[in-house]
């Protein structure tokens, strides 16, 4: 009789410890990742890559790092510079470092006209976010540095000690909100609060997107992917939960 009762003890224990971790926030498993795949199952997204490469220098804009992202968040969404769309923009590719290059003159940013039509404020159009001064600094910077299609990782790259404001929200901006902000933002997703960007952390479509899983919509549209040390910040602050700190 006594054995039973604690045979019972100890199962309900066990019970509630499982019911606590409920709450954790759960990488998708199985379907309701990408919206372009009804129907099928969808994998679990993968793990984020190892982080590899030359470390950054300080002095240097790198290609892949700044200029792709901030490139391809404020000037390539649907409709503008993606190379799809319709108006100039099949003329004026900005995902890509080879249609970058045709608006820009290596060594000589005064003279392209990728500077000149942000100098000028023509672009972006307006009711898009604007370039900001600090921006355009790392533009003719880049430029003047001769344009090349460079690339480091930080070693600096702090995978642990990750919050949304000083880890996730810079990596948003730089990536993502030129396209997922404003009155109608790219899929209806606005990232610019940390409130909806939890919504697409809960139904893991943020990591299934940035991580490029099959059945995902991979993110960022037509630009590269996120870094590797990007990846493991995003995928850090999940595990832990999401917070907003
Ligand atoms: C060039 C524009 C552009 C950029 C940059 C971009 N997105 Fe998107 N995003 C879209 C579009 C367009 C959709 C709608 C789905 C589609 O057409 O692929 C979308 C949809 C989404 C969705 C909704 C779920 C889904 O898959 O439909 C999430 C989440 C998302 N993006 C996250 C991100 C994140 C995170 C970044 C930055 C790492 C990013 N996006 C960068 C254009 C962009």
């Amino acid at each position: 009789m006594k054995a039973t009762y604690v045979a019972l003890t100890i199962f309900a224990i066990i019970v509630l410890i499982n019911l606590g971790c409920r709450h954790e926030i759960q990488f998708p498993k199985t379907s309701g990742g990408g919206s372009d795949t009804s129907g099928t199952t969808t994998p679990t997204p993968p793990p984020p890559p190892p982080i590899t490469g030359s470390a950054c220098s300080p002095d240097t804009v790198y290609f892949t790092n700044v200029i792709l992202p901030l490139l391809t968040s404020n000037c390539a969404m649907s409709g503008c510079h993606n190379g799809t769309s319709g108006g100039d923009a099949g003329d004026y590719t900005l995902n890509t470092y080879a249609g970058i290059m045709k608006i820009v003159s290596p060594g000589n940013a005064s003279g392209s006209k990728l500077v000149s039509v942000i100098s000028n404020g023509s672009m972006p159009p307006k009711g898009h976010t604007a370039i900001t001064t600090a921006q355009l600094t790392q533009i003719k910077t880049w430029i003047n540095q001769g344009a090349l299609n460079n690339t480091c990782t930080s070693s600096s790259c702090d995978t642990t000690n990750v919050t949304y404001a000083n880890s996730i929200t810079p990596i948003l901006q730089s990536n993502c909100t030129g396209c997922h902000s404003g009155g109608s933002p790219s899929g209806g997703v606005d990232l610019t609060t940390y409130a909806n960007v939890l919504i697409q952390i809960n139904n893991g479509k943020l990591w299934g997107d940035v991580s490029h899983a099959s059945g995902y919509n991979a993110m960022p549209v037509g630009g590269a992917s996120l870094s590797a040390c990007d990846l493991n910040i995003i995928n850090n602050w999940i595990k832990k939960g999401a917070p907003n700190n």
